[in-house]
């Protein structure tokens, strides 16, 4: 198996290593357009190769898409990164340009390839590569759900003292710092709600600290958060190169599916080796189902200013 990682920067690296260190894939290649960088951070993860025990072979590209021929995945993570202050959203007018080269890019060397996009505003680059490329839906797989769930989950951990990996948790909509929905009143302990352990405000916290999660950690740190956006692509990598069927929450094409159509948002679904193989339909609340409709016309809006760059 073959993946490449678009955008050798904080993001992609992490990416990277996660997958070498996983040995998800036999070659890995890392591609920026920074003269030298992929090739500085390849050789510096291949250094890591007998320290950790992995047999992946990882090689840089400045910008060299012949180099990424026969992909199986490619993650895109190309673009600028959040500043702090700033939102997704204002990264639209550079990163549209800067992910629909890349797509093409991409789609000229390894046609068959499953594209992940994690580059912001995520849920409309999501639709510009759906749009631009033409790709069958469930080759394009949106990664921001799978961030903003994990997320979640951590906060809920935070609050009840327990496992993040006890947790069943999900974060469905768009991925902006008010359009992701964090779906508490369907989050588990196992199998126990955990609503009943939480008080009312310790679950509106919850719900708030997830929604700003990526915010929070730009003004810390500066710029955009990096391991776990990385980690939440290479979980995706695996759930596909092992056709796992493992259930995330991702942003694809809807068609009907909660009540949307032409627009990519985060709903729980099937990765495996098709990509995203299903869509799972769960009983929203009417709450909840207006806080996915808002979301949605927030995300179109978004969607639309492609329209006039
Ligand atoms: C974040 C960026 C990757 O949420 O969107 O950290």
């Amino acid at each position: 198996m073959k993946v490449t990682v678009v955008g050798a920067g904080a993001v992609g690296a992490t990416c990277a290593d996660n997958i070498a260190r996983k040995e998800l894939a036999q070659e890995l290649v890392l591609l920026d357009i920074k003269e030298g960088f992929a090739e500085g951070k390849a050789q510096d993860m291949m250094q890591t190769a007998s320290l950790l025990g992995f047999d992946t072979k990882i090689s840089g590209s400045t910008n060299d898409y012949s180099k990424t021929a026969n992909s199986d995945v490619v993650v895109i993570t190309s673009g600028l990164p959040r500043k702090p202050g700033m939102t997704r959203e204002e990264l639209i007018g550079t990163n549209a340009g800067i992910v629909k080269g890349v797509c093409e890019n991409v789609l000229k060397f390894s046609p068959n390839a499953i594209i992940i996009v994690i580059s912001n505003p995520m849920d409309t680059m999501t639709y510009l590569a759906m749009q631009s490329t033409g790709l069958p839906k469930n080759r394009i797989i949106g990664m921001g759900g799978t961030l903003d769930s994990a997320r979640f989950k951590y906060q809920l951990s935070t609050a009840l003292d327990c496992s993040p990996s006890d947790l069943n948790a999900i974060v469905i909509g768009g991925h902006g710092d008010t359009t992701m929905i964090p779906l508490i009143k369907h989050a588990t302990w196992n199998s126990a709600p955990v609503t009943k352990y939480l008080s009312a405000a310790q679950q509106d916290k919850i719900v708030a600290d997830t929604m700003v999660g990526g915010a929070t950690l730009t003004k810390l740190l500066g710029t955009s958060a990096w391991y776990a956006p990385g980690a939440a692509g290479a979980a995706l990598v695996e759930s596909i190169l092992r056709d796992e069927k493992k259930l995330f929450t991702c942003c694809v094409s809807l068609n009907g599916e909660y009540g949307q159509s032409d627009i990519c948002l985060g709903v729980p679904v099937v990765i495996g080796k098709n990509g995203w193989e299903k869509i799972v339909e769960i009983d929203l609340s009417a709450d909840e189902q207006a806080a996915f409709n808002k979301s949605a016309d927030a995300v179109r809006s978004m969607n639309d200013v492609l329209k006039t760059l």
